[in-house]
Formats: C-alpha cells, structure tokens, sequence
C-alpha cells in the first residue's frame, strides 16, 4: 500500500509512533478477530451441521480516507487523534444468511474474554433514514507485541446477503451523486430497503420451518 505520512505529525503517543506502527497493529487487530470469528463458523458447522457466516471481507481504512474524516470532524491530522477519533480504521464486515444468524454471531463475539465491546449501534431494529439495517460493533481487542499489550479497535458490521447487496447499490449510488442523490431515487432505495427487511424475515421464516420439519423427522 502507498502511504503518504505528509497529513501525519509523527512521534505523539507513547504507544504508536509512526503510520506503519499503527497500521502493523490494525492489521493485526484484522488478522485476530478474523480468525476468531472462522473458528467459531467452524465449530458452528461441527456443532450444529450449519454455517451462519457466507462470508468476511477485512480492509484497513487508507491514510486518505482517515485524514478526510479527521478533517471532516474538525480534527488535526495525528496518529493521536485518528487512534483516538477514528473507530472504523480496522474494519470487518461479516455477512450471513439470516437475522437470527447476525444476533447469534454478535453474541459469540461479545462473550469471548479478551474482546471489549466499547459501542452497539444496532441499525436492524433501527434503521437509517436512508434505509440502511446492518449491526454495527466497535470492539476493542489485544494485540501482543515484543514487549507490550496494545488495545487495538475494530469495527464490526454484521448483515445479511440481502442487506449487503442493498447497502452496497446504495453506497454506489450516493458516491454517484456525491451524497445528493435526487429524490425519486431516495424514494426508491427506501422502497427497496423495505423489500429487502420484508425478504429477510421471509426468508427467515422459511427456514425455521425447514429446520423443524428435520428436528421431527
Ligand atoms: P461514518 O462516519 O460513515 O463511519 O459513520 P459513523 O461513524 O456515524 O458510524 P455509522 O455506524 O453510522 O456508520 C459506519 C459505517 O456504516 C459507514 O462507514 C458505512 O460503511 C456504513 N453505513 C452507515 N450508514 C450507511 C448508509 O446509509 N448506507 C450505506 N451503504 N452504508 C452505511
Ligand atoms: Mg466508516
């Protein structure tokens, strides 16, 4: 990755010093939570013959974007404030088949020991204006180096295929317009959004069914 250090004053905190300090240490942070959250899909498929999680995509925020949203905020571009101010530079995004699949998974993640949740925003029981359901955490986890532990965060987003795919027409969309999409258009990705919830439970519904036509057989 290029990386431009020029929006960085380097050597602030004690903890991290420099951009390729702290992006060692959230792609670590990435790295953890990733393998945690494939373990427990894989023991979920051993235990219960079912895999909740489709998939994972894990990305570390560009030093563009981060100083973008210092900026947007009204902060000064320091490794300081963007470890501070910035929850979503280490981010991951699990996607699975049902609503019940995103609870089940949050809760997993909550109950391991070393993980701190530090925020919920649950976006499915409360939507967004625009639309958008997914269940967003911001954990904090630690990373172990030579010589010393550092909490490192994360933010987790947790939807379904259905959600995903609206969200990611939606983002395409306002990027597009730049955020000013017309109204009609709003209007129609609201409609969607709505389709989307009404096909989650649907779908959800369904295979409850499915299951317990096998738990009687
Ligand atoms: P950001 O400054 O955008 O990170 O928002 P925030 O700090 O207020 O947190 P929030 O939980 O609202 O959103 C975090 C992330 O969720 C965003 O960066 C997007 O990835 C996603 N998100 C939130 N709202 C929307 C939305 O309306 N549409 C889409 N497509 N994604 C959204
Ligand atoms: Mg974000």
């Amino acid at each position: 990755m290029e990386l431009d250090l020029s929006g960085f004053n380097t050597r602030i905190s004690d903890d991290m010093h420099t951009w390729e300090e702290v992006s060692l240490l959230y792609n670590s942070a990435l790295k953890q939570i990733t393998t945690k959250i494939e373990i427990l899909n894989e023991e979920f498929q051993e235990v219960h013959r079912y895999n909740p999680i489709e998939h994972i995509k894990a990305r570390v925020k560009s030093p563009e974007s981060i100083v973008k949203k210092l900026k947007r905020n009204g902060y000064e571009s320091t490794i300081e404030n963007m470890v501070r101010y910035v929850n979503d530079i280490a981010g991951i995004r699990i996607i699975c088949s049902f609503t019940s699949d995103i609870y089940r998974i949050a809760e997993m993640i909550s109950n391991q020991k070393d993980i701190q949740v530090l925020l919920v925003k649950d976006y499915i029981m409360n939507p967004k204006d625009s639309g958008y359901r997914s269940y967003h955490m911001i954990i904090s986890l630690p990373v172990y180096l030579s010589d010393r532990i550092v909490n490192v965060k994360v933010e987790i987003q947790i939807r379904t295929v259905a959600m995903d795919f609206w969200a990611s027409l939606e983002h395409k969309i306002q990027y597009k317009f730049e955020g000013k999409a017309p109204h009609h258009i709003n209007y129609e990705l609201h409609e969607c959004a709505a389709m989307v919830a009404s096909l989650d439970a649907r779908m959800l519904q369904l295979n409850e069914e499915i299951l317990s036509i096998e738990a009687e057989k």
